[in-house]
């Protein structure tokens, strides 16, 4: 009874000694230290070490450190990857979910109302800084080095990206760009199988765009049905897109075991970034990504009680992000994907730029770079004049996810 009493005052103590941590002290500098990719032949994840010397810098950034104010942020994380990894498998086989126990944990995290910080985040999601020179990749685990022959190209495939760090190594970020053109580098004997797969976590029901699709995929049943059975029967063991994410996330806790790890991205890289974040409670900031709940939901990942710390940053013209990417005339359909998921998890940060800036929906608006120099760079008028930096983060309670669509039973 008294060490319960003398433990609730120390924690209360605690507490309020929490409360007066010094103003300063929530100001984070983080800099560039290694680059990451899928290697193009085995689809691979593989590092390569940040030194001057190795890379070209095209725009001469790349040495640049980025100050970021940061705020506590409440997360939750699985008690065990172990009990998520089997609650997942239940949900999968049954279709029933499990109750899983979370941990909860306050964090340090980007402080997501400043748009300094969101145009510090949002650069940190761009990589096309940056070139190889003669760069040893190397692969976690495997024990070797190599030049590795790595498509660096803007239009490469696959996710790559740049991890970041501050000097003490107390905070790390993970950041995830996927192109515009394919979820997975490489192609090889399983690229096909993998479209198919991914196509079914960001479409309604199998993407129609593709001739590709049909010889694979049976679940539609004519008009606006779609078979939840066969959806369900068509996934998700084999979609790359996944696995990716959590090998990296893997990874990256294998070099920096002790370090708090944020997960940014943009694209389809910001939806990895949620996905990831979501199953380690990891504070995520993900630009124009695609909506990801819908895949959260068909990939089975436990849901944990709560997801604000997501934050999604995207605006209106931006047919991805909005899920309107679909349509066999549109320029969206890009290599036989259709994006028509729009329902994101977390809080999103929307920019109405088809309103505020009468800017028309275009693919074009999509890059990462349209929303550095166009939308973070100036004051954002329309939230100055509600005295706030960026709009206000919302939760898309009323998302409806393909609502012309009728998911059933239909052998
Ligand atoms: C790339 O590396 C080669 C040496 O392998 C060097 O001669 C060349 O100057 C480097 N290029 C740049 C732009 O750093
Ligand atoms: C990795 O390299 C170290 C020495 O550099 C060696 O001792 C170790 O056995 C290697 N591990 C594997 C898995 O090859
Ligand atoms: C931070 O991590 C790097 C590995 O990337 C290591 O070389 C360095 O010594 C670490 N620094 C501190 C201060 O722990
Ligand atoms: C890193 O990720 C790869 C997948 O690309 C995985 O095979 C490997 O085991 C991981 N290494 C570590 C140390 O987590
Ligand atoms: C911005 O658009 C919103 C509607 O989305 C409107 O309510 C607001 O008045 C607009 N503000 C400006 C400055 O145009």
């Amino acid at each position: 009874m008294f060490a319960a009493a003398l433990s609730g005052f120390v924690f209360n103590l605690l507490h309020i000694l929490s409360l007066y941590t010094p103003p300063h002290d929530n100001i984070i500098r983080l800099e560039l230290r290694h680059i990451h990719g899928t290697a193009p032949d085995t689809g691979r994840i593989v590092f390569a070490d940040y030194r001057p010397e190795k890379w070209i810098d095209l725009t001469g950034t790349a040495g640049q450190s980025y100050s970021i104010k940061t705020r506590k942020i409440r997360t939750y994380r699985p008690q065990s990857i172990g009990a998520f990894n089997d609650a997942r498998a239940w949900s999968m086989r049954f279709g029933q979910s499990v109750t899983l126990p979370w941990d909860e944990d306050d964090v340090l995290g980007p402080d997501i109302e400043s748009r300094e910080v969101l145009l510090a985040l949002a650069k940190m999601s761009s990589n096309a800084y940056l070139q190889p020179n003669e760069t040893g990749w190397y692969e976690l685990g495997a024990n070797w080095t190599s030049t590795y022959p790595f498509g660096w190209e803007p239009d490469a495939d696959g996710f790559r990206g740049q991890v970041f760090a501050t000097p003490d190594n107390q905070t790390v970020v993970l950041s995830i760009k996927g192109t515009s053109a394919a979820f997975i580098g490489g192609g090889g004997p399983t690229a096909k199988k993998d479209k198919i797969n991914d196509n079914l976590l960001f479409s309604c029901c199998c993407a129609h765009v593709d001739w590709t699709w049909t010889t694979v995929c049976g679940c539609h049943r004519g008009g606006w049905k779609c078979d939840q059975d066969c959806l369900e029967e068509s996934l998700i063991e084999d979609s790359l897109f996944y696995p990716i994410g959590v090998n990296l996330y893997n990874n990256l806790t294998y070099m920096y075991p002790e370090s708090n790890i944020w997960v940014i991205g943009h694209s389809l890289g910001g939806s990895l970034a949620s996905l990831v974040g979501t199953t380690f409670g990891a504070p995520v900031v993900a630009f124009e990504a695609p909506g990801e709940r819908m895949a959260a939901e068909r990939l089975h990942l436990p849901s944990p009680p709560s997801t604000q710390h997501v934050t999604h940053i995207y605006h209106t013209a931006d047919p991805i992000a909005m899920g309107t990417c679909n349509g066999v005339l549109s320029s969206c359909s890009i290599g036989g994907y259709a994006m028509e998921s729009k329902c994101h998890l977390g809080k999103s940060i929307v920019y109405d730029t088809v309103s505020n800036l009468s800017w028309s929906v275009d693919i074009r608006t999509h890059p990462i770079a349209t929303v550095i120099e166009k939308l973070l760079s100036e004051p954002w008028q329309p939230s100055l004049e509600a005295g706030r930096e960026v709009p206000e983060p919302r939760h898309e309670e009323d998302c409806v996810e393909c609502y012309s669509w009728d998911f059933g039973n239909y052998t």
